[in-house]
């Protein structure tokens, strides 16, 4: 099992798409097993998007991540890493496969709905700065014998 970050980025929130990304997920068969809302402090950006800082979009980027609440969670499944930046899509929303979040709900970089994380380092790296090891809420489904073969 793996475990990956997922945040409603604050167009998505705004929007009224929280749900509509949830629902995506959990109907492939994921679990979230941790939810919050939050306003992004400035100092939270910069830790999370650290890899980003001195480029070009550093800046836009934690303008656009602090302007407005974001919902951020811990999804959990087999290869649930590729499995969620699969379902997202596409960093540009232009070049993002139909069926995608990305496809279907947006149409800029800037304005990209959502965020996941791309490998397994970055994933541990980035639950640990948005969730007390506390606020994880692992749990048995049982339904996952429908869901996975073994
Ligand atoms: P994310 O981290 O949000 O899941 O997106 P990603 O891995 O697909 O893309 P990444 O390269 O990590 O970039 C992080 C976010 O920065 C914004 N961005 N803007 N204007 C640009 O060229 C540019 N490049 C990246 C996007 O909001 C992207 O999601
Ligand atoms: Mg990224």
């Amino acid at each position: 099992m793996e475990r990956t970050l997922v945040i409603v980025k604050p167009d998505g929130v705004q929007r009224g798409l929280t749900g509509e990304v949830i629902r995506r997920l959990e109907q492939r068969g994921l679990k979230v097993i941790a939810l919050k809302m939050l306003h992004v402090s400035r100092e939270l950006a910069e830790r999370h998007y650290a890899v980003h800082k001195g480029k070009p979009f550093y800046e836009p980027l934690i303008e656009y991540i602090t302007s407005s609440p974001v919902v951020v969670m811990v999804v959990e499944g087999k290869a649930a890493i590729r499995v969620v930046r699969k379902t997202v899509g596409a960093t540009n929303p232009a070049d993002a496969e139909p069926g995608t979040i990305r496809a279907d709900y947006a149409l800029e970089i800037g304005r990209n709905i959502v965020h996941a994380s791309d490998a397994p380092e970055t994933a541990e790296a980035e639950i640990a700065i948005w969730f007390r090891a506390e606020e994880l809420c692992p749990y048995e489904r049982s339904l996952d014998t429908w869901i996975y073969e073994g």
